[in-house]
């Protein structure tokens, strides 16, 4: 496995994923087993962001705590994105949240933007939010957008990833850090994630 691929290994992660993988999963427990999902990862992906010292005071003495030393940022890729929000700010309530709003031409696969609403990435800590990493033409696509540089860093969290997507999205962001839930075998012919889950997307909106 690739260093930048950090796979959530969890036993509740693994029994959520099986719930969104299952056609006749409810869009109520999809929804939630997303959100447990997105918490998880979000409780990864940010174990080492750096911290500062900062006295407290609490009922009983002044002590040293730490906060956050850089600000950080959630931007879901809508639609199917925007299902691990909820859970990222179960973890940090108070990220700052962007929206880039991409979607995939079923024909060809690549993806055209209809949206983008991103605050400035200086010194901050970018997390996109998607729970789907297929040819990886979307999240590419995003990321071509942003100014990167600015950025102090910048991860992908997603839910499913094929070995497709995460080869050509490395190969264009070789700093780009990528936590998932799990790894897929293949694409299909179509450009579906095989075992996967169907079209998050309509899943999470309840638009089959
Ligand atoms: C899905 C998914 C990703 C993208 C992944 O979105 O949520 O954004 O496809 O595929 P890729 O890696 O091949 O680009 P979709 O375009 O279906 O839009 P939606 O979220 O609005 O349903
Ligand atoms: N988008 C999805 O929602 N599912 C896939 O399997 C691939 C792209």
């Amino acid at each position: 496995m690739h260093p930048n691929i950090h796979l959530l290994d969890h036993s509740l992660i693994a029994r959520s994923v099986t719930v969104l993988r299952d056609r006749d999963t409810s869009v109520v427990e999809f929804r939630a087993h997303a959100r447990i999902i997105a918490r998880g990862l979000a409780f990864q992906a940010t174990q080492w962001l750096p911290l500062i010292p900062v006295q407290v005071q609490t009922p009983l003495a002044t002590t040293t705590g730490a906060q956050l030393r850089n600000p950080v940022i959630a931007a879901p890729i809508l639609r199917a994105g925007l299902g691990m929000l909820d859970g990222f700010l179960d973890v940090l309530p108070d990220a700052i949240t962007g929206f880039i709003g991409m979607k995939r031409d079923e024909e060809t696969l690549e993806p055209y933007e209809y949206y983008r609403n991103v605050s400035d990435l200086a010194n901050a800590h970018l997390f996109l939010l998607d729970p789907m990493l297929a040819t990886g033409g979307s999240v590419r696509a995003a990321m071509r957008a942003l100014p990167l540089e600015r950025a102090a860093s910048y991860s992908l969290l997603s839910i499913i990833a094929a070995p497709e997507g995460i080869a050509a999205t490395l190969a264009e962001f070789p700093n780009l850090q990528i936590h998932v839930a799990v790894v897929d075998q293949r694409l299909n012919e179509i450009g579906y994630i095989v075992p996967g889950l169907g079209d998050a997307g309509d899943r999470l909106c309840h638009t089959l």
